[in-house]
């Protein structure tokens, strides 16, 4: 267990100090770091498939309202966690495992002044520091393929989640055609991936006792994006300045090429559901 989740923050912290990283990287791309907005960091720090586009889209659906208390679970560098909040009036309380990602979480959050800052906590998603039914919505994009005790993922989720509240999940899921390449960007070896089937995700969400309101493969859409991103890049000739190969290093592009791989022979796939807790 302890061996695991050493695995998995040591392949995200891998790249050193971000932050320092980060600000150099606007500031090559014509950023006034003394002037950031939550846009500037975007194409950064929005660490899933399809990007900033997926948490607005999954927002809506999630049907989020202003004052809710929002849980990111696996929340990164804090992108989708500052956008909610923005972007959506949320109060957003955000928890991640690696401690590097948390830092520079609430450091990027410093620099936006302006803008709502989540609270970031650093902590594992199967242990919540927080009470029973604190919260209104509970939010996980791309973190349980690095949990292998689903179980206890959801059952912590279902406990901090109000009767009644919202549960969104977002993740990669196993594909029908095979083991996934790696590295990929959720782990460098099979040792830290924990990737299960569309229909085993939500058959472990039911079992811990949450509702359905709805459920789709999103594969198609993954497909989609990736080849564009793959056309883009072909066109310029070179990766964006600003991406999340500044977090992952120089093995990002080996990583990102193995998930369109994946994704194109059905090695990989996306799936979201929206569920809820029963009064
Ligand atoms: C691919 S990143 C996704 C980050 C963020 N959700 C986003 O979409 O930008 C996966 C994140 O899950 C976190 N994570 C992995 N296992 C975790 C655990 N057991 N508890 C909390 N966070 C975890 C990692 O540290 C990493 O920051």
């Amino acid at each position: 267990m302890e061996e695991t989740l050493g695995t998995v923050t040591s392949h995200y912290a891998r790249h050193g100090e971000l932050t320092a990283r980060i600000l150099a990287a606007l500031a090559a791309a014509g950023k006034d770091t003394n002037a950031l907005e939550l846009e500037d960091l975007t194409p950064l720090d929005q660490f899933h498939l399809r990007g900033h586009q997926a948490t607005r889209e999954l927002a809506e659906e999630a049907g989020l309202a202003p004052g809710q208390r929002l849980l990111d679970i696996g929340s990164g560098i804090g992108g989708p966690a500052r956008m909610l909040a923005q972007d959506y009036g949320v109060a957003v309380t955000a928890v991640d495992l690696t401690e590097a990602f948390c830092r520079t979480a609430a450091e990027l959050s410093a620099l936006v002044p302006e803008a709502p800052a989540p609270a970031f906590v650093c902590a594992d998603a199967t242990r919540l520091p927080f009470p029973a039914g604190r919260f209104d919505v509970v939010w996980t994009q791309h973190a349980a393929m690095n949990i292998p005790d689903k179980p206890a993922l959801y059952r912590e989720c279902l406990r901090v989640c109000r009767p009644g509240g919202r549960f969104l999940v977002y993740d990669v899921v196993e594909g029908p055609a095979g083991d996934p390449y790696y590295p990929a960007p959720w782990a460098s070896t099979p040792s830290g991936s924990f990737l299960v089937e569309a229909a085993e995700l939500r058959r472990l969400v039911l079992a811990a006792g949450f509702r359905e309101r709805a459920f789709r493969d999103l594969t198609a859409a993954a497909v989609a994006w990736n080849r564009e991103r793959q056309t883009r890049m072909a066109d310029t000739g070179t990766q964006p300045a600003l991406g999340p190969h500044l977090l992952m290093g120089p093995e990002f592009p080996q990583m990102i090429a193995n998930v369109g791989r994946g994704l194109e022979e059905g090695r990989l796939g996306l799936a979201t559901g929206l569920f809820e807790k029963p009064d």
